[in-house]
């Protein structure tokens, strides 16, 4: 089977990340790669039902494991209907969050991590990023960034869960330190895409195949 590329971008609310996941897509066009973009949540259109309900500022009631399961149940969506097609397809996959969302954001944040490994084993069926850019800055930095009117839920939430949350992917980036490469998101954003640039550069470099092929 032939096998693309998945990158994910991670960081906390505010790190810039669609704007980076943009201008790497651009980059890699440009280059003559089949790429495909996408988010979490969301990506599909079953999925971005499910994100509306999802971060709807009114949905306080909402309980932390119904949280769990419909990040899972758009993340099962994504997966079967773009992400693994792309793959096979041998395109470059840019996703917007993935399971490192849901771990750090319910596990850390809500303090479901055994749930989250658990129920994300069968929505992902074993799928994983081959790199995650993880754009550091520090949670109330990137809150800053989002205006307090337009907060999703879980954007709302405070200060301090955020900087759980932080801690969680600062956790994570340390546990996995093959797959998950942090960036300094304080810069321009100029100066991050190059940080970009320069981590995912080498991957391509060692893919099998020439710019608009399989990879
Ligand atoms: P976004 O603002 O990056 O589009 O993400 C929407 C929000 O959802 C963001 O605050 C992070 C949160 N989130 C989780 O809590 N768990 C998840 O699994 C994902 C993908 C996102």
């Amino acid at each position: 089977m032939t096998r693309g590329l998945f990158l994910t971008f991670e960081g906390p609310d505010g790190s810039g990340k669609s704007t980076q996941v943009r201008m790497l897509a651009e980059h890699l066009t440009q280059q003559g790669y089949a790429v495909l973009v996408t988010r979490e949540p969301g990506g599909t259109d079953i999925g971005e039902q499910i994100r509306s309900v999802i971060l709807r500022p009114e949905n306080t009631a909402m309980a932390p494991v119904t949280e769990v399961l419909l990040y899972a149940a758009c993340r099962a969506q994504i997966v079967q209907e773009l992400i693994r097609p792309a793959l096979e397809a041998g395109q470059i996959v840019l996703c917007d969050r993935f399971l490192d969302s849901s771990v750090v954001y319910q596990g850390y944040g809500r303090g479901l991590l055994d749930a989250v490994n658990g129920i994300n084993a069968f929505a992902t069926d074993g799928l994983a990023p081959d790199l995650t850019i993880l754009l550091k800055i520090g949670a109330q930095a990137g809150l800053a960034r989002i205006r307090e009117k337009t907060r999703d839920r879980i954007e709302s939430e405070s200060a301090a869960w955020h900087e759980q949350v932080y801690a969680g992917y600062l956790a994570l980036e340390q546990a996995n330190p093959e797959r998950i490469r942090g960036i300094d998101a304080n810069g321009s954003v100029s100066e991050v895409h190059d940080a970009v640039l320069r981590v995912v550069s080498p991957l391509l470099d060692a893919s099998a195949s020439g710019a608009g092929e399989a990879l």
